[in-house]
């Protein structure tokens, strides 16, 4: 799968977060290293620390079907699903993300028009 397909199943995802108190809508899409993708949407929470991050759900998602071997993820965001700017894993997610996966796990962003990849190594 290249990098803008997963992007566009990013993009996917975004569609389906849930995301009413801050408005900002994100979507992930993880690639195993077996070729599955798993989709994540940000799930917010009345109580903010209950809310979850797009890419964790990805991850919970994937880890849940049994797959922990992972290949890049994708991610778009954006203020009420418009994606304006590159989206990156915030520090928890990015913590998640090494527990799993390699300094040169690949890490796709997209701002709407153009992609940008990082290693997890480059932004850990
Ligand atoms: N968010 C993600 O899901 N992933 C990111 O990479 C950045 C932030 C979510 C958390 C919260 O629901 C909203 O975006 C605003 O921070």
């Amino acid at each position: 799968m290249t990098d803008n397909e997963l992007a566009d199943l990013s993009i996917r995802a975004l569609k389906n977060a849930y995301a009413p108190y801050s408005g900002f809508k994100v979507g992930a899409a993880l690639l195993t290293k077996s070729g599955e993708c798993f989709l994540g949407c940000n799930t917010e929470n009345a109580s903010f620390p209950a809310g979850i991050c797009a890419e964790r759900a990805a991850i919970s998602a994937a880890v849940t079907a049994g797959f922990k071997e992972f290949k890049k993820i994708a991610i778009s965001g954006g203020k009420n699903g418009v994606i304006t700017d590159y989206c990156t894993p915030c520090g928890v997610c990015r913590q998640v993300l090494s527990e799993f996966c390699g300094k040169d796990f690949k890490i796709i962003t997209f701002n709407g028009k153009n992609i940008k990849a990082y290693t997890l190594g480059e932004l850990l």
